[in-house]
């Protein structure tokens, strides 16, 4: 079996994620052509990252982000820095021969985002990006449901992604609030897994509509920490929140189905918030994240008097399930999302083989994220091809 070793940048919330599903992978699966080596981790704060390196197994850290990029011990670089350092990460790590493994949003602008397209494309590498939830087998499940035509043609995606991390507003600014460091806010934040899972189930969009508002406009500085470990302890100095806390916007897929997505990081009640009803002329799915182990389907083919949504219980029969446990109901959960999507890295890698979601799949969910920017921005419709660059020719 062939060793496929990992670099890691980040060990905030997503790079601790990442290194558990890297470690669990054979022991879940086992059967997969490579075997992930935890070789090299990157972050700033050398003190915690020796300890933080240690803990996960990683045979050597750095505080230069570069020495990951450019060792040639490394096969795979993996990515999960604040959203505006990935473009220039994942350059890099192409330009480098490496394969690629970066978190969502892939960039904080299309044009970045072509750019690692681009980079991707001549290097001739692996990619996938962390849109997690997409590897939920209830979202194999409903995907082979609409492509074998079971629920007729979709007409309608009404799509959620709301959390209430940030309602209280005593919480400290941190980089998600941050313009340059993280792009939009909850669009770029939530709404582009709900953007993915748009993509992913019916198909591109082309068109949109957007309306925002940011309900909490300054937030106290915080000393210490970041992400959602950010301390309140500070010398109380306020800094100006510079994107949306809610985005809602009307949409219009390629394929003639409509919909609307709605997004806020303030949502108060909403922990995992994110979900989908798709309505097709011959049936129905309803997902909520915060039920991952189930999904709605409602066939309007049922007799009369059996009409009604029905709870499936996801199970072995659903892709990437079987690996986890033999029976339908017991459940899965949030890493063990980024368990499948490691296994999906490292199997692609050891086959030379591509997979997804990749750059290119993201990319696409950038473009409808400038797109509703500049809709809010500009207050029109904004047709996702204004958004368009070489790397769609
Ligand atoms: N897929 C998901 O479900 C999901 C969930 C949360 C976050 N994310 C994404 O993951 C990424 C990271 O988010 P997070 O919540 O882990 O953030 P975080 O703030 O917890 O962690 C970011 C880490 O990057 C480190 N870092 C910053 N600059 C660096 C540099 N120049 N070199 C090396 N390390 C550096 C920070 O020190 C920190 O440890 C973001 O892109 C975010 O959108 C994805």
């Amino acid at each position: 079996m062939k060793d496929i070793r990992i670099g890691l940048i980040g060990t905030g919330g997503m790079g601790k994620a990442h290194a558990t599903a890297f470690q669990n992978v054979p022991l879940v699966f086992g059967n997969e052509p490579g075997r992930p080596v935890l070789e090299i981790v990157a972050d700033v704060d050398a003190k915690a990252l020796e300890r933080w390196a240690g803990e996960f197994g990683f045979a050597r850290w750095t505080t230069n982000w570069r020495d990951v990029v450019n060792d040639p011990r490394v096969d795979v670089v993996d990515i999960t820095t604040p959203n505006a350092l990935h473009a220039e990460m994942a350059i890099a790590a192409a330009q480098a021969g490496k394969h690629i493994y970066c978190e969502k949003p892939l960039a904080t602008t299309s044009a970045d985002a072509a750019r690692i397209v681009a980079a991707v494309a001549k290097a001739g590498v692996i990619s996938i990006v962390g849109f997690n939830y997409l590897k939920n087998p209830a979202q194999a499940f409903a995907r082979q449901m609409i492509e074998s035509g079971e629920l007729g043609d979709i007409t309608l995606f009404r799509g959620t992604f709301d959390q209430d991390f940030l309602a209280n507003p005593d919480i400290p600014f941190s980089w998600r609030l941050d313009r340059a460091q993280a792009g939009t806010g909850a669009l770029g934040d939530l709404g582009s897994h709900t953007i993915a899972f748009a993509q992913f189930l019916v198909g591109d969009i082309v068109e949109v509509c957007g309306l925002n508002a940011t309900k909490i406009n300054e937030r106290v500085v915080p000393d210490a920490g970041s992400g959602y470990a950010a301390t309140a302890q500070s010398s109380g100095k306020m800094r100006s929140v510079e994107n949306e806390d809610i985005m809602e916007f009307l949409i219009r897929f390629e394929n003639g189905a409509i919909g609307t997505i709605g997004t806020s990081r303030i949502g108060v009640g909403r922990k995992l918030g994110l979900g989908y009803e798709i309505q097709g002329t011959r049936g129905s799915l309803f997902y909520t994240q915060e039920r991952m182990n189930e999904i709605q389907l409602y066939r309007h083919t049922d007799p009369d008097r059996e009409k009604g949504y029905k709870t499936i219980y996801i199970g072995p029969e659903h892709p990437g399930y079987k690996a986890f446990f033999g029976l339908a109901g017991i459940g899965l959960g949030y890493n063990d999302q980024k368990i499948i999507e490691a296994h999906d890295l490292i199997t692609a890698v050891a086959l030379g083989k591509p997979t997804q979601p990749d750059v290119r799949f993201a990319y696409q969910v950038n473009k409808v994220i400038d797109a509703v920017d500049v809709s809010c921005r500009e207050r029109r419709w904004v047709r996702v091809s204004e958004f368009d660059t070489d790397v769609d020719q």
